[in-house]
């Protein structure tokens, strides 16, 4: 068995690159331990949010957030046509809210480094959030509202991404757990089961799980950790009243709406290893701080509580590119693995074909983290 390209995991993350290798005609294998619809991707909110996620002191992390946020519409266009499954985007932007003293001060002071930054932003007084959404809670103080930034719900573009990669010829092969990893001259991977497949280039893509498979260049694994996030989802019935029609954020929880009436309500940042527990405090400062936006998500059924595990890196940044001969990273989008599934589809799958990732990969090397 040999293949073009052995990407490790499936991901948002492997499958866009899978998908997009498989399309530029390269033979694909994607392996995933368990169902794409087991890992991070999964749970995640699904928000393509560069301007309300900017952090202070992460302007290079910004432009390529900016850049991955460019590419989404074309990316859901043609994922929604390779699938034959519309990819819809929320359009109607994120409203980042103050609900007390302290978190009106904090606002003010992102707001004035997001117009620094010239970043698409408009000051919102407690009147002009509450017009565009009537049922925020009378506490209300303040707003940013970013139109441009979007949301896509992940589920769903992981089922079309399956679809889209099986239609671009490529393979995908579920509960196939990677062992190890082989680079250099004869890059391979051996399964857990003794198998060994052989890769022109194997492929990274195996979140913040990425640095426990032998064979991964120590760097690389030591850069990759795993952060907790808690994440709930909130459903009512068809006749009742829409609470919500934009992303809505606070410092301390944000809200993403759903076409189908559901809302997600994250997330918890835990330092907590690989433990994968939900607990009920978190769950309850998260119900707390969302009653605080919206006191009538109160009514709603808690329908699912999830937990997932962010792949972070020491810079909050990715690792994309080669790290070793015959070895591609791609992994550590920590917040952001959504929003730059699309970069990061045709910057790797550009890389695998080409040998030469794209400019705007450079800064992402593997090997910043090299001692
Ligand atoms: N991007 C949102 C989160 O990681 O919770």
């Amino acid at each position: 068995m040999s293949y073009d390209a052995v990407i490790v995991g499936a991901g948002i993350t492997g499958l866009s690159i899978g998908f997009r290798a498989a399309k530029m005609g390269l033979e694909v294998l994607v392996l995933e331990r368990d169902d794409p619809a087991d890992g991070a991707s999964a749970v995640a909110a699904g928000m393509l949010a560069p301007v309300t996620e900017t952090t202070f002191g992460e302007e290079k992390l910004l432009r390529l957030n900016l850049a991955g946020a460019a590419r989404w519409p074309s990316f859901a266009q043609e994922l929604g046509e390779a699938a034959n499954q519309p990819i819809d985007l929320l359009t109607s932007g994120t409203l980042h809210l103050a609900t007390n003293r302290d978190q009106a001060a904090e606002l003010e002071r992102l707001y004035e480094y997001q117009v620094k930054l010239d970043l698409q932003v408009e000051r919102l007084t407690a009147g002009a959030c509450r017009e565009l959404e009537p049922a925020l809670h009378p506490s209300t103080r303040a707003g940013i509202l970013a139109r441009d930034d979007r949301a896509v719900e992940p589920r769903r573009v992981i089922r079309a991404l399956g679809k889209a990669l099986h239609a671009a010829g490529g393979t995908l092969r579920t509960g196939s757990s990677v062992r190890s990893i082989r680079t250099g001259d004869h890059p391979a991977v051996t399964l857990e089961d003794g198998t060994e497949v052989a890769a022109g280039t194997v492929v990274l893509a195996a979140g913040c799980w990425s640095g426990l498979i032998d064979g991964v260049p120590k760097p690389v694994a030591a850069a990759l950790r795993p952060v907790k996030g808690q994440i709930l989802r909130l459903r009512h019935r068809p006749d009742h009243p829409v609470l919500l029609t934009h992303v809505l954020r606070t410092e301390e929880v944000y809200l993403v709406p759903r076409a189908n009436g559901e809302v997600v309500v994250g997330a918890s940042v835990e330092e907590k290893g690989f433990d994968a527990t939900a607990t009920a405090g978190e769950v309850f400062e998260l119900l707390r701080s969302a009653g605080e936006v919206i006191p009538g998500i109160r009514e709603l059924q808690l329908a699912e509580v999830n937990v997932g595990l962010r792949p972070g890196s020491p810079d909050n940044a990715p690792l994309l590119g080669t790290a070793a001969p015959g070895l591609v990273v791609a992994a550590g989008h920590f917040r952001n693995g959504i929003l730059l599934a699309p970069i990061t589809g045709d910057g790797i799958a550009q890389l695998l074909a080409s040998g030469e990732p794209p400019p705007e990969l450079l800064p992402f090397g593997p090997g910043r983290f090299d001692r």
